[in-house]
């Protein structure tokens, strides 16, 4: 059984770095919008009895879910054999349960219409919550860009400083915090407690571990308005931290985050590609452009570790 390799418009950029690494070139779907915005779309390749993989990560506007769920839909509707969803960021998790009387558990109604839409696998990475995958309740994998984040750190920092501190801004990554120190070599962990006043602000209660004349890494899964990781930095350089790093995998960037960045105590930050964006030049539209800023950050791209488990998955 052959693999083909597919895309959304949103994570066209990524996903033909991973046909690349697979040796192949990305399948081909036409896309066009009716005048009043509906989406339609039609694969321009023979995929009955293919083992396919859909490549579509879906932040807001909720037309990148919608264009996943249609893909899949027309996958399953022309015979595809197996169909992986591959969504390098998957929007909605951080809504993985019902936090008020009167609120949706958005997670687990999206991770059921990916199911129902015909997805029999889902593949993702540092996905917000393990609990989204369980909603699936088929073979969903959820990958962790640690490794190549450290690998990156090595490059940038090839005397690995003794004194490495590895900092979880929040509870929530915590298990993050310490599969991190676990790979750099058990170097120690602190931890914050943060408390959010409204949906996107943040209040640090506390933080408990050793920072002082430490070298700190922060690491988060996502960075939205920055907040989060800007008031990491505060508190890290307020305790007499040596130097600040941070490794966030996906980059939403929402607002004025990496002017925040740019201005804060952090000296290098470390993110991924599953959020397509460019700096320095205008791009076209989906991309996201995010002005010449930038200057401390990374990007470093999770195509090889996607399609290494691609290939995985296709030969089980
Ligand atoms: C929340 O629990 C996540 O792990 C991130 O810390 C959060 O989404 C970051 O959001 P912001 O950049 O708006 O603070």
């Amino acid at each position: 059984m052959e693999f083909k390799i597919f895309s959304g418009q949103f994570s066209a950029g990524l996903a033909k770095k991973i046909a690349k690494e697979l040796g192949q070139k990305l399948g081909r779907i036409e896309f066009r919008k009716f005048s009043d915005g509906e989406i339609w779309l039609r694969y321009k390749e023979d995929i009955k009895g293919r083992d396919i993989f859909i490549i579509q990560s879906f932040p807001s506007p909720a037309e990148n879910l919608l264009e996943l769920l249609l893909m899949i839909d027309a996958a399953k509707n022309s015979s595809a054999r197996r169909i992986t969803a591959v969504i390098p960021y998957f929007g909605y998790a951080r809504q993985d349960k019902k936090d008020q009387p009167g609120t949706p558990v958005s997670a687990e109604l999206i991770t059921n219409l990916i199911r129902t839409a015909g997805a029999d696998r889902i593949l993702t990475i540092d996905i917000h919550s393990d609990r989204v995958l369980k909603f699936f309740k088929s073979p969903a994998e959820n990958l962790s860009a640690d490794m190549i984040f450290i690998k990156e750190i090595k490059k940038h920092l090839p005397k690995l400083p003794k004194d490495l501190v590895v900092l979880a801004p929040d509870a929530g990554s915590v298990k993050m915090a310490r599969s991190f120190a676990a790979s750099l070599g058990n170097c120690g962990i602190a931890v914050i407690d943060k408390e959010r006043q409204k949906l996107n602000q943040v209040k640090i209660k506390k933080i408990s571990g050793k920072i002082k004349n430490k070298s700190v890494i922060i690491v988060d899964d996502i960075i939205d308005t920055g907040n989060t990781l800007i008031a990491a930095a505060e508190i890290a350089k307020k305790k007499a931290a040596k130097k600040i790093y941070a490794c966030v995998t996906h980059p939403l960037f929402f607002g004025k985050a990496i002017e925040k960045i740019n201005k804060s105590s952090i000296s290098k930050l470390f993110i991924t590609d599953t959020l397509p964006f460019s700096f320095g030049k205008k791009s076209t539209p989906p991309h996201l452009y995010l002005g010449s800023g930038g200057k401390k950050i990374k990007i470093i791209s999770v195509a090889p570790l996607l399609a290494q488990a691609i290939r995985k998955i296709h030969k089980n």
